[in-house]
């Protein structure tokens, strides 16, 4: 299955991406993954990237195009995979559309998360990350058993860089200007399934699977 996921910034992209992936043995891929474990690495694409992060602005399609690219042609994309936060701009979309196109391939659906301004920015704010295995938390709507401390792997949480208020914002504020378009792009092309992200973590998994089953 070759799939896109949607959505506003802390709208539930990544959390719903983990449980799709290990459903249907797909590779996740996460353009804002990706960048923060370069970040991480001290890598010369992190420090490339890292100003533009920090300030909520989507870092140039020139550097994300190439790396997806170059993604999708490794060993485990071949049976499907799952792009989270990848494309964020028409520019985008139409780069992923000729290179799929170029490997004969196609995309099977683009799931769009959708959910208001007030639940984003209480959902980004109060998110917490394992610094160790990467698990997503959060302080009042999925918080770990013990605070501060990773369920999986006890590893210690961390807020992200750009979940601060201000930051969450301007990121939404440029969701709204460059990455919205990407709906009427899809739906055009029929590849759209629209999901109600205000409801529970399993709730929208279990919607997001029956859309999924009731196609295939
Ligand atoms: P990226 O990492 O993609 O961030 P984002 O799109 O802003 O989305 P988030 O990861 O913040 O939210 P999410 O939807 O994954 O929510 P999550 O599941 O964690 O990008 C970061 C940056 O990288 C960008 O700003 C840009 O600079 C750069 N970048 C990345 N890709 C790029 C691209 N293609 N082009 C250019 N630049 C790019 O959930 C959020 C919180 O809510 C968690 O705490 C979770 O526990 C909680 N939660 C989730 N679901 C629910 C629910 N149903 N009910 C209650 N709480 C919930
Ligand atoms: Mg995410
Ligand atoms: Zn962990």
């Amino acid at each position: 299955m070759r799939l896109v996921l949607l959505g506003p910034p802390g709208a539930g992209k990544g959390t719903q991406a983990s449980a799709i992936v290990s459903k249907y043995s797909i590779p996740h891929i996460s353009t804002g993954d990706i960048f923060r474990a370069n970040i991480k690495n001290g890598t010369e694409l992190g420090k490339q990237v890292e100003a533009y992060m920090k300030k909520g602005l989507l870092v140039p399609d020139e550097l994300v195009v190439s790396i997806v690219k170059d993604r999708l042609t490794k060993e485990d994309c071949k049976e499907g995979f799952l792009l989270d936060g990848f494309p964020r701009t028409v520019n985008q979309a139409e780069a992923l559309d000729k290179e799929l196109k170029d490997m004969n391939l196609k995309l099977d659906r683009v799931i769009n998360i959708e959910v208001g301004k007030e639940i984003l920015i209480e959902r980004a704010i109060g998110r917490r990350i394992c610094k160790n295995c990467g698990a997503t938390y959060h302080v009042k709507f999925s918080p770990p058993k013990v605070e501060n401390t990773c369920d999986k792997c006890g590893g210690e949480l961390y807020q992200r860089d750009d979940d601060k208020a201000e930051t969450v914002e301007k990121r939404i504020e440029v969701y709204q200007e460059q990455t919205k378009p990407l709906i009427d792009y899809y739906k055009e092309k029929d590849l759209l399934l629209n999901i109600d992200g205000t409801k529970s973590i399993e709730e929208i998994f279990y919607d997001i699977v029956a859309s999924l089953e009731g196609d295939f």
